[in-house]
């Protein structure tokens, strides 16, 4: 992609002429299987991505591809319901165009949800896991190229990529609604196959606790543009090697769906809370 600035402009002005100006404090971003908490939003604009310049359209049938921009527990919010993945074929720039585009229309917190395998034998079906750090195993970087010095540095920390402030919150929010929190290390791989026996043991021996295709490289461009970023796994297969099944993907959306009113509440309450 050139000229990523102009072309982020582009598609900056034509959501802030759809949406009449409008400016979300937050950013939410919904993962597979995870699209119930737009229910929760008093949706005043709502943007198919295919209309936006610039952005990519979701191919992925189990996401439908639409900015919905309104409020949640009296906060502005921007909702991407469904997100783009590098399997899809989009370069990594592709994939986190968007989350550049939210950014430069004044989101100051960006909140994100994916499913994940489990890699840590003490996980369950469901549960839900806060990101405290990653292990990028992807092999593009979304920050390649001609950094944009206006945006961020060429060379960006990761000393706390996932805001300790909003994990904070999150458990305290947790706690109020009887929601377990589980918290570790999020392994992102490209995808598309599910991993190998092999490649779970060592997605578990080098400190992964969860392992997904996405999220990682929204975090890397969050973070190279300052954006504080919360984000949580849904834990919707376990990844134990000696005791491997086939993945089924309709199981993995079941298993989403049975933990999607845990996150919606969670999102909200840390949403309604924060200030
Ligand atoms: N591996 C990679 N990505 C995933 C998995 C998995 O086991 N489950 C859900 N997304």
């Amino acid at each position: 992609m050139n000229n990523l600035k102009d072309k982020a402009l582009e598609a900056l002005s034509y959501i802030q002429e759809r949406s009449q100006q409008f400016t979300p404090q937050y950013g939410i971003v919904l993962g597979t299987g995870l699209g119930g908490l737009v229910e929760d939003v008093e949706i005043q604009y709502t943007i198919p991505y295919e209309e936006i310049p610039y952005f990519p359209v979701s191919t992925v049938e189990s996401h439908s591809g639409k900015l919905l921009l309104g409020t949640l527990a009296g906060k502005s919010v921007v909702v991407m319901q469904g997100r783009f993945h590098y399997y899809e074929g989009y370069s990594m720039q592709e994939v986190t165009f968007p989350i550049r585009v939210l950014k430069l229309l004044g989101i100051q917190k960006l909140l994100i949800s994916n499913a994940a395998g489990g890699l840590n034998p003490s996980y369950a079906m469901s549960d839900l896991m806060v990101i405290e750090d990653h292990i990028n195993l992807c092999y593009e970087n979304p920050l390649t190229g001609k950094n944009i010095d206006e945006w961020g540095d060429r060379f960006p920390d990761m000393f706390a990529p996932y805001d300790s402030e909003l994990i904070a919150l999150s458990h305290q929010v947790a706690k109020e609604h009887n929601i377990t929190l589980q918290e570790g290390v999020y392994a992102s791989v490209p995808g598309p196959n599910l991993e190998t026996r092999a490649e779970y043991r060592y997605l578990r021996i080098i400190g992964g606790d969860a392992v997904g295709m996405s999220t990682v490289p929204e975090v890397i461009v969050a973070k190279h543009m300052n954006l504080p970023v919360f984000a949580v796994s849904v834990i919707t297969d376990l990844c134990s090697p000696d005791h491997l099944k086939p993945v089924v993907i309709k199981e993995i959306l079941e298993a989403a769906h049975k933990a999607e009113t845990k996150l919606r509440t969670l999102f909200r309450a840390m949403i309604s809370a924060d200030n």
